[in-house]
């Protein structure tokens, strides 16, 4: 396996990105990450601390993609979440998707953060298995409400 480094997503690692997740999700989501990508670097107050896992050639292989909280849902500032992750399927089980989460937390506790919140579908197992291992578990303060119509 080829050395892993882990560095900030710049705005021009829009493509990799969005390859990376077609090949998950199985579907295009161009619309979705331009959005994404405008709110990441086009916003003033933005503070940088999603990340990309890259190997020797440069060749972007994973990614995780986080804000801070700004005092929504009236979730103190010192919050977080973790919107995407996504590993490349030909690179997955070397410890990657690991060490994005790890260097993450590192980025976010330099920064104050004192609690990273994630969704996760409740019927993707492996994915919650993921996280567990991770050291994530089911909130104790944040309940998710929905509404059919
Ligand atoms: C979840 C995901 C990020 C994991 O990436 P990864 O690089 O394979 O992660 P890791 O290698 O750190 O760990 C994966 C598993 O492999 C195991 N593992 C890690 N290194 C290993 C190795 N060298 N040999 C065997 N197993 C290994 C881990 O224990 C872990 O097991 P678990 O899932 O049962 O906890 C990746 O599978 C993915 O992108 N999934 C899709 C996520 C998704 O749906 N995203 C889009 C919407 S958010």
């Amino acid at each position: 396996m080829n050395k892993i480094s882990i560095r900030l997503m710049s705005e021009t690692d829009f493509d990799a990105v969005v390859e990376i997740d077609k090949r998950i999700v199985k579907a295009s989501r161009d619309a979705y990450y331009e959005m994404k990508f405008d709110k990441l670097f086009k916003s003033k107050e933005f503070i940088p601390t999603s990340l990309v896992a890259e190997i020797e050639d440069g060749k972007v292989v994973g990614f995780i993609i986080g804000e801070l909280y700004m005092g929504e849902y009236g979730i103190s500032r010192d919050g977080a979440t973790l919107d995407t992750i996504g590993v490349d399927p030909d690179y997955r089980y070397n410890g990657i998707g690991e060490q994005l989460i790890s260097e993450f937390f590192y980025h976010l506790r330099d920064l104050g953060v004192k609690k990273v919140n994630t969704l996760v579908d409740k019927d993707d197992a492996r994915l919650i298995q993921f996280f567990k291992a991770n050291k994530f578990s089911p909130s104790k303060n944040v309940i998710n409400l929905e509404r059919s119509l």
